[in-house]
Order: structure tokens, then sequence, then C-alpha cells
């Protein structure tokens, strides 16, 4: 008799237990579980080796907009690949990166006007950080020496060290403190559990003050004050109030401190505006853009600044004023000739005016997840959307992370074909901005049906 041959989904899941290490996921369960391996995409849906199809409920991780297998992003990638693949931009440029740098330039928040390219969210903020502390060196020696950064406490930047350096997320982030530069931390506006314990409107945003004390003390050490504007994605979906980017806006120009807005998140409409700093008209000084800059298709990330900032850098060679930073595929015409075509697929389809009914459509999806007897809090800005799952709703308990709520959760929801990623026991959903209101309805119902389901049974896995 002969062995049945494995199929193929056996093999391919055989050889990731056998070689992969996946990030953010302990490989000690991995390897006990079925992995789902994703073979295909179209529009807001993902399709496994098996053909089995599943809602994007992450865009994949906050990174696709107009949906998977869109017909003009795969045309622009395959016209680039029959051009060039890649080509370096030191000392070289090539046409994607520069029509692309000009068009980020058009649609950006007031006052950015200069494109620096890199590969992901973290390396973006890397960038930013670098070049605020350059910047003060070579701009004014009677500013102080400006060489750390205020950043709100729950922050998340991404995951090498600059980023982690101004992050604060335990979990993620303590094991590393030994690596990492000083920083000034601040508590962020999370209203669902303020740190003043006071409640919003009737506190009028009294979070503020701290920041005001802290910019005012330690000015001439600051180079800049990192935040994600309106939203903590990592933190979980944490929405700041109306007012209160504006105020740090004016705090920063106030006491002379740079703000560098980290749209890696928050970016190319995910918010309902193309930007989160444009519902406020703040202007940043820089501002790390990522994600969502090739609708999803490419690691391709950028920091934009002012021209003053840019002015800082300029001189003879031998000044050593020069930015020395760079990645080997710094501005790669594929990762730039797909965000053109992504810009281009927001103005032909009118991307974020189609966005608007749609945003209100999910808060109304929504309402009806308040009446759970364990969703504590919810939160939305556009299409960003966090459930706050907690023990207790009367006194705000959280549920223990051994109980690993949001992974059970998590786990239901893909039994009925939605896919998420859950920030510990606080409930993510980011679809694709083309997602139609139908869609939307499956996946909200799927999420309510599953938090429903597991927050009932009070055993943990
Ligand atoms: C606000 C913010 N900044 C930076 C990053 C890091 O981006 P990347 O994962 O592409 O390095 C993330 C990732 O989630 C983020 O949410």
């Amino acid at each position: 008799m002969t062995t049945p041959k494995k199929n193929r989904t056996t093999t391919l899941a055989d050889w990731d237990r056998t070689y992969l290490w996946h990030p953010f996921t302990q490989m000690q369960e991995w390897e006990q579980e079925e992995p789902l391996i994703i073979e295909q995409g179209k529009g807001s849906y993902l399709i496994d080796t098996e053909g089995k199809r599943y809602l994007d409920g992450t865009s994949s991780i906050w990174v696709n907009l107009h949906g998977h297998r869109h017909p003009a992003l795969n045309r622009a990638m395959k016209n680039q690949l029959d051009t060039l693949a890649h080509s370096t931009l030191l000392g070289l440029s090539n046409p994607p990166a520069i029509q692309l740098a000009r068009e980020l330039i058009r649609i950006a928040p007031k006052g950015m006007k200069r494109v620096f390219y890199s590969d992901n969210g973290s390396t973006a903020v890397e960038v930013a950080l670098k070049m605020a502390v350059q910047y003060w060196q070579q701009r004014c020696s009677d500013a102080g020496s400006k060489n750390t950064f205020l950043h709100l406490k729950l922050a998340y930047h991404g995951d090498t060290v600059g980023a982690v350096s101004v992050g604060n997320i335990d979990l993620f982030h303590s094991r590393f403190k030994s690596l990492l530069f000083p920083t000034v931390e601040a508590d962020p506006p999370y209203c669902y559990r303020c740190p003043l314990r006071l409640t919003y409107p009737s506190c009028q945003m009294a979070c503020l003050d701290p920041i005001e004390r802290i910019l005012k003390e330690r000015h001439r050490e600051l180079a800049g004050f990192i935040i994600e504007p309106l939203v903590q994605a990592a933190a979980g979906m944490i929405t700041a109030p109306p007012g209160y980017l504006k105020r740090i806006r004016e705090l920063c120009t106030k006491y002379n401190v740079l703000l560098i807005a980290d749209e890696v998140a928050t970016g190319f409409g995910r918010t309902g505006k193309m930007f989160a700093c444009q519902h406020e008209g703040v202007p940043p000084d820089l501002m790390a853009i990522g994600k969502g800059l090739t609708g999803g298709y490419m690691p391709l990330a950028a920091t934009l600044t002012t021209e003053e900032i840019y002015h800082a850098f300029l001189g003879r060679y031998e000044d050593f004023k020069t930015f020395f930073h760079g990645h080997s595929y710094t501005g790669n015409p594929l990762g730039c000739a797909v965000a053109l075509a992504n810009l281009e697929v927001f103005k032909k389809e009118k991307t974020l005016a189609r966005l608007q009914p749609k945003i209100k459509t999910m808060g109304r999806l929504l309402q009806p997840l308040w009446q759970l007897p364990h969703v504590g809090d919810i939160r939305q800005k556009g299409f960003m959307v966090a459930i706050e799952l907690v023990e207790d709703k009367k006194t705000r308990k959280p549920y223990p992370l051994e109980a690993r709520m949001g992974h059970r959760v998590t786990q239901e929801a893909r039994r009925h074909g939605l896919l998420l990623r859950p920030l510990g026991h606080i409930m993510v959903l980011i679809p694709p901005l083309s997602t139609d209101a139908s869609v939307l309805a499956r996946m909200v119902s799927i999420l309510h049906r599953a938090i429903a389901t597991v927050t009932a049974s009070p055993s943990l896995t």
C-alpha cells in the first residue's frame, strides 16, 4: 500500500512550522496550530490555499485601501516592472520617485515641502527623529541641546530601536529598555481610562496642562514632540478629543519644539481625511507615512518635512551638514509607481467622498454592540474601530492578559469568515476603505456574534 501524497496545504503548513518565525507570535503555540495560508486576495476578501474566503477585517494590518488585486494598482506595478524594478536614490534619481514626491507634497498638510523615502513606518519615524536632532544642531546654538523627545504613554511608533525609544507599550518594549535613549513621557488622552480621573468634556482637556508644564520646563532639551495624530492606534485606537491636536501644535510652536506627526497608521484616508492632521488644520514640522502609501502593495514609507528644516541641512560638502541616512531600497521605483497609482485611485474613485457615508454606516452598525455585557468602550475615527472588552463593565476592570479574550474572539470570528488581529483585549476593525456597506454589516455582525459567544463562556483557553 502506498502512503497518500500530502496535499499542498499540509506540505506548506509543515514547511511554515519548520522554517518560518512569525512576527509578534508565540511560536511554540503556532507550531501546534494549523496555520492559515493566504494565497489570493480579491476586494475585501482573502482566500486561503483551500479556496476558503475570509473578510479582511484588518486591511492586512492596516495597509490595504482599495481592496486586494485592484486593476489600476496591478497595472501600475506590472508596467513599472517592464521598465525598471530598482535603482538607487543614492546619487541617482528615478521618474516614479520624483513624480510621487510631487504628488505627496500636493496632498500633504500645509507646509510639507520635501519627501525623504524609506521602506517601512519604523524607518520613517527613525528618519524624522534623526532629522529633528540634526536640525537643531545645525540651526541655532542658543536653542539648547535639544536631543530628546516628548511622546505620549502607550505610544507606538514601530519596532526599530529609535522608534521603540519613543514608544511606550510595556509588553513589547520593556525588555529592551537598556538599548533605548531617554525620553520624556506624558499621559495620553485616554478618556475611557482617564489618568486624571476626569470626564470629557467637563475636564476641558486638563491632560494638556501637564504637557504644557513639561514643554515649559524642558523645551531646551526637547528636539520634538512625536505623536500619532487623533488616534493612538496600537494602544487600542485611543481617539483624542476634538481640539487636542490643535492645542498640541500651539504648544509646540510656543515652546519651539518640533511637532512630529506619525501618520503611518492614520494616513491615506483611514480617519476620513487624507491625513489626520487635516481634521484640525494642523501643519506638522515632520510627518512619517507608510502603510497605506502604496495601497497595501509594497513596503514603502516616507518622511515629509518643511522647507525650513530642509534648508538647515544645506551647505558645502565640507560643512558636513549632509543627512547621512538612507536604505538600499530608498525610493524603490516599483513601490513609488504603485503609490502613484494608489493616489490616482483616490481621485478617480472619489475614495474620500464615498467613504463619508460609510463611516456613518459603521457608526450605526456598531451601536448595538454597546449592549453586550463585556463591551466597555467603542471608539471610532473614520474606518479605525476599537472595541474594548472588559471583565466588569461597571468598574471597567480589564480582562487579565492570560484570559486572552482578544485572541479567543479572533479565533471565533475566523470560524465565521472574518480575519482580525486584536490588541490584547481590544478588538480592532480596520476594513479596506473600498469595503461597501453590506460587507461592513457582515463584518460587524460576525464580530458582534463572536464577542457575545466568547464573553458568555467563562472558560479560559
Ligand atoms: C503609528 C505607527 N507608527 C509606526 C508604525 C510602524 O510601521 P511598520 O510596521 O511599517 O514599521 C506603526 C505600525 O503599526 C504605527 O501604527
